[in-house]
């Protein structure tokens, strides 16, 4: 793919303003769909399934009184990649009989709605295999929202092992301002209005040293060392722009919230083709508080990348 085709489908993650605060991001999803699936489908799916045979415990997770909750998401999401991409993906209903198709994989799985032994996993594990997204289940209970089921191959340097039942606001307690600004409380209030139907979106980015999608906390002294190898010579193939595109579903039936992450790379070679993006990132970078890039993991070669983004402005 040429570099402008990259940058084309990149979700750029800023909006209007040349500064980046942390602050409730979220937008209405239309049109509503969950997932996307693009070029490197079939490679994140190898992937994922090899996280997942390897490393079951840091890869998923549930609790039993999930399962509700699960047949919801699989439901939709699979509903949805058959409406979207049916030149990919057939979904044929009798009454509880399924039939699955993936013509990608050249998978096809017959089961039982709301039987999970006729599934050979649980189902939002079966579902996962087949979208590039992370899915969180997020459950709702005593004014609050908890982490009780997920599959998570891609995280950007956390553990869902450690978070595993956490509540949103444990889980969001390393974020430097999320509490003494009450962001975790205002976002937490937003997150249980979510109605059935309207969904919401946003958009998170950081930068990574490389363009590795398995970047837990568990394995982070395999990759956390390479942001000290950034140079002036290989900023730009070495340093990626990473961007989550993160979406909010209510499920009706069990009230929770379906969490699904879809995570894109692009080197900053690539990005800086397109001279606006170029030109407000260098300023938003530059003006980032120290808090900011700390927690993000950048503030060891913001200085490197700084130049090299207003050598390459000057060359426009
Ligand atoms: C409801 C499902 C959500 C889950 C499961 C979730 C989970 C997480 C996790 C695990 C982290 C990393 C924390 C760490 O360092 O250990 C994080 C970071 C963050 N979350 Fe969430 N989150 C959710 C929703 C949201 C929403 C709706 C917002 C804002 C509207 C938000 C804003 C943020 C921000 C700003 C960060 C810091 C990211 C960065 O600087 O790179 N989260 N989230």
């Amino acid at each position: 793919m040429v570099s402008t085709e990259k940058n084309r489908v990149f979700p750029y993650p800023f909006g209007e303003h040349d500064v980046y605060r942390y602050s409730n991001n979220a937008i209405p999803l239309n049109p509503p769909i969950a997932i996307e699936v693009t070029e490197s489908y079939i490679e994140e799916m190898n992937l994922k399934r090899e996280l997942l045979k390897k490393h079951p415990e840091r890869c998923y997770y549930s609790e039993p009184h999930t399962m509700g909750a699960q047949w919801e998401a699989l439901d939709l999401i699979l509903h949805q990649l058959a409406k979207y991409y049916p030149e990919t993906f057939k979904l044929v209903t009798n009454d509880d009989h399924w039939i699955f198709t993936n013509q990608q994989t050249g998978e096809k799985q017959s089961f039982t709605f709301g039987d999970q032994s006729t599934l050979n996993m649980e189902p939002l594990d079966f579902v996962g295999r087949h979208v590039q997204e992370d899915l969180i289940l997020m459950m709702q209970r005593d004014g609050d929202l908890f982490l009780d089921a997920g599959q998570l191959c891609f995280p950007a340097n956390w553990s869902l092992y450690f978070d595993a039942g956490m509540s949103f606001k444990e889980i969001h307690t390393p974020i430097p301002g999320f509490k003494s600004e009450s962001l975790d409380e205002r976002i937490l209030q937003f997150l249980m209005r979510i109605e059935p139907g309207s969904p919401w979106w946003r958009k998170n980015w950081s930068l990574m040293v490389g363009n590795r999608l398995d970047t837990s906390l568990e394995t982070f002294a395999e990759w956390g060392q390479a942001r000290k190898k950034v140079t002036k010579e290989n900023v730009g193939e070495l340093v990626h722009l990473r961007v989550e595109v993160q979406k909010l579903f209510r499920l009706p039936k069990s009230n929770g919230i379906l969490f699904t992450i879809h995570t894109h790379m692009l080197a900053l070679e690539d990005f800086i083709q397109h001279t606006p993006w170029l030109k407000q990132f260098s300023a938003i970078l530059k003006e980032l508080p120290e808090f900011i890039t700390d927690y993000k993991g950048i503030s060891l070669y913001r200085e490197v990348v700084l130049e090299y983004l207003e050598g390459e402005l000057k060359k426009k």
